[in-house]
């Protein structure tokens, strides 16, 4: 008898640390386990999600997080792409964003105001007295509700957030679902819809750190970049848009054809001492709010190219500029200064306050939409 409960005791500790399987279909798998706790005693979950082709991407459903993601170097070495934690703690603690959605409103928003109909709404600040990626406590480190399925794309992960009235300042009611889907084309795409009950303000952007050589003691310096874009929205010393747009050619933020991005990142450009490396959002080429390429990236060592693709009107490229090696990460590693690349599709920086660019405004009644993808291939 005392070996039956011992037996039953180890098979759910067991059972409890591992994935349950609880799709499968043609070479498509998604499983889920218990990631962790929160303070407050709710519990957060890590989806496993893998392709026909045996890519592998893990979802937590704190803050809508991708976790891993796994993709084939050129011999077809598979290897973890994107820095991340290995426990919930860290994401509760940490002030990277990595991998996560960041909103209602991703990058800047000058002094944290904003008019709505004329009316000023003060939203809560947490970069000096501006506010970046949506506030104190943004979509990044809320609970999301999560679903899982087998799309015709590939296995999916469904997460959704209510962001009630006045959450972090902002008004309206706003409902968010962002899809994950692991395609069996080796793409990750995040599809986004989300509603508001008043007039208010949307622009969530996804935030993976990208190192394709899938060693994170590299730093990402001789990645080759590519933005389909002939202009950047310059910033003030405190990364706040001058409300100018201005043209990259003849700058060190010129990558319109692939270009090292070590190549120029120290070059004597006064908007690159402001933002300590790269940190700017290029306003992309043929803005017509379909999806169009924006981006790509290649790792000439490890052969692996990442293609961008959104509907989106600009991108945030950020060198990994804040990573000072205090940020301990998955197997224990530190995370150094540019070992890692966001490629952030969103609407421009503070947009809320320079009416002149695409309007961020979301009505009740209206849909906000975005796809963006990271398409991965060998060269
Ligand atoms: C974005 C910003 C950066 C930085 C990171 C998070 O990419 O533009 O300045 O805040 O997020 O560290």
């Amino acid at each position: 008898m005392k070996s039956l409960f011992l037996f039953l005791f180890i098979l759910s500790i067991f059972s409890a640390a591992s994935f349950t399987q609880t799709k499968h279909k043609n070479g498509q798998n998604i499983s889920k386990k218990l990631f962790g706790k929160l303070n407050n005693g709710k519990e957060v979950y890590l989806y496993s999600l893998q392709n026909k082709l045996g890519a592998e991407l893990k979802v937590t459903n704190f803050g809508a997080t991708v976790v891993s993601l796994t993709m084939p170097d050129k011999n077809g070495n598979y290897k973890d792409i994107v820095l991340g934690y290995d426990n919930l703690k860290s994401y509760e603690n940490g002030t990277s964003y990595f991998g996560a959605i960041v909103g209602r409103y991703a990058n800047r928003i000058s002094k944290g105001k904003i008019k709505i109909n004329g009316k000023l709404y003060q939203l809560s600040v947490n970069e000096g007295e501006n506010q970046l990626h949506g506030g104190k406590i943004g979509f990044n480190k809320m609970l999301w509700t999560a679903k899982t399925f087998v799309s015709k794309d590939g296995p999916s992960i469904e997460l959704t957030l209510l962001s009630p009235d006045g959450d972090q300042g902002y008004p309206g009611k706003v409902t968010l679902n962002v899809t994950y889907t692991l395609t069996n084309n080796n793409e990750l795409k995040i599809s986004y819809e989300g509603t508001t009950d008043k007039t208010t303000v949307l622009n969530p952007s996804h935030h993976s750190y990208f190192n394709l050589t899938g060693n994170f003691s590299n730093t990402i310096l001789d990645h080759q970049l590519k933005i389909n874009a002939n202009e950047f929205t310059p910033i003030d010393k405190e990364f706040i848009p001058t409300g100018k747009i201005e043209s990259i050619v003849n700058t060190p933020l010129d990558f319109r054809k692939l270009t090292a991005i070590g190549a120029h990142i120290n070059d004597n450009f006064e908007q690159l001492k402001f933002a300590h490396g790269y940190d700017f959002n290029w306003v992309l080429n043929n803005y017509n709010k379909k999806v169009r390429e924006v981006a790509d990236v290649y790792e000439p060592t490890t052969g692996r190219y990442m293609q961008v693709f959104t509907d989106q009107p600009g991108l945030q490229f950020y060198s990994g500029n804040f990573l000072n090696g205090t940020e301990i990460g998955k197997n224990g590693i530190h995370y150094n200064f540019r070992t890692g690349f966001c490629l952030e599709a969103q609407h421009y920086p503070d947009s809320p306050n320079e009416p002149q660019w695409p309007s961020v405004i979301l009505k009740p009644g209206q849909i906000y939409r975005q796809t963006t993808i990271y398409k991965f291939s060998t060269k």
